[in-house]
């Protein structure tokens, strides 16, 4: 079959964006050693982006989202890979400017692709996607950071996002006691399922405030807002304590100062998912599979096929989605 299905964003006039179902055509897909045919994708906030026509996500359209994709090869120019064999593939241009996991089919290079790991079923890897393994690498930059269990909380902003409610999920399995900041109190009992231990409203940490330092809480913090918020996160870490900074909700400019990192030994430690060598996005992969296996992870995931993306995107885009949104494409 060389037809296939895709969610398809055109820009309809200048600034103006519209997605819709369309059939295309294998031919039409970009150069790549793989053919994949997509099974699962997932929804992020950089799929809201490139949907709704943020050009520092995609700079061209006509274009078909999704920075995630897992599916089985169907044919392969390089010979690590096989007909048949399921694979998976997040970040890099997938979905960016590369025809993404939003259509039934995507072709690659192969320098993108991971085997799926072993004990991990497709859809729990689009379950997770771009979001579980970023909330994977920040808590990995943590742990080798130096942060245990008997040092105290540890913070998650934007908890019931995807990054945030994996994040938790993933905290508490290691044992640690976890404070989630949201926006949403009534999504409470679903934060406290993940296994955090204590909701705070997030307007604590959002206002920007002239003091320098705030008393010593956060042993440790995984931050998706950015903004006055990661400021606010810095400003109240205990001494020597880190902060994974991986998100930009709230803004992606923000104003500090030097006095946590010079007086406490604070550390800010960037996370990036996306332009990741592969071999250490395949290690965290591994960790996801086994140790760090969130088991409440479809309790939190809504499954939608591609007549239901425009919805669950808007909802993303506008801060309200609760958990994973995973995207059946043979739906
Ligand atoms: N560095 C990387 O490689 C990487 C990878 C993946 C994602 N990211 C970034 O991480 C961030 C989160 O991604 P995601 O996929 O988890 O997004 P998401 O599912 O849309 O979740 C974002 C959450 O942030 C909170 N939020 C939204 N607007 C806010 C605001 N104005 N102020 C404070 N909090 C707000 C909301 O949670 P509450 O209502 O619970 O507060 C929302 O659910 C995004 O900026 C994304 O671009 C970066």
């Amino acid at each position: 079959m060389s037809q296939y299905r895709a969610y398809e964003v055109v820009e309809v006039a200048d600034k103006q964006y519209q997605g819709s179902l369309v059939e295309k055509n294998e031919a039409d897909l970009p150069n790549g050693e793989l053919l994949v045919e997509v099974l699962y994708s997932s929804l992020n906030y950089k799929d809201a982006l490139s949907a709704s026509g943020n050009k520092g996500v995609t700079r061209h359209y006509p274009h078909v989202p999704g920075i995630d994709a897992v599916g089985t090869v169907l044919s392969s120019d390089d010979d690590q890979f096989s007909e048949g064999q399921a694979v998976l593939i997040t970040g890099y241009d997938l979905g960016m400017n590369t025809s993404g996991g939003f259509g039934q089919r995507i072709r690659v290079p192969a320098s993108w692709v991971a085997p799926l790991p072993s004990g991990m079923d497709p859809a729990t890897s689009m379950r997770l996607g771009t979001a579980g393994l970023t909330a994977g690498l920040c808590i990995d930059a943590l742990l080798k950071n130096g942060l245990e269990v008997d040092h105290g909380e540890v913070l998650v902003t934007g908890a019931t996002g995807g990054v945030g409610i994996i994040a938790i999920g993933i905290l508490a399995k290691l044992g640690f006691q976890v404070v989630a900041s949201t926006g949403k109190p009534e999504a409470g009992q679903v934060l406290k399922t993940m296994g955090a231990s204590e909701i705070i409203d997030r307007n604590e940490l959002s206002e920007s405030s002239s003091r320098p330092l705030l008393p010593e809480r956060w042993a440790a913090a995984v931050d998706v807002v950015g903004g006055d918020t990661l400021f606010n996160v810095i400003k109240g870490l205990k001494y020597g304590g880190s902060v994974a900074a991986c998100g930009l909700v709230q803004s992606p400019v923000f104003q500090a100062s030097v006095l946590p990192f010079i007086l406490r030994g604070v550390n800010l430690l960037g996370v990036d998912s996306v332009e990741l060598p592969l071999l250490q996005k395949e290690r965290i992969w591994s960790k996801l599979a086994g140790d760090w296996k969130v088991e409440a992870l479809d309790q939190v995931c809504t499954e939608i096929g591609l007549d239901q993306l425009e919805a669950s995107l808007a909802t993303i885009l506008s801060g309200g989605a609760v958990g994973r949104y995973l995207l059946n494409l043979q739906r």
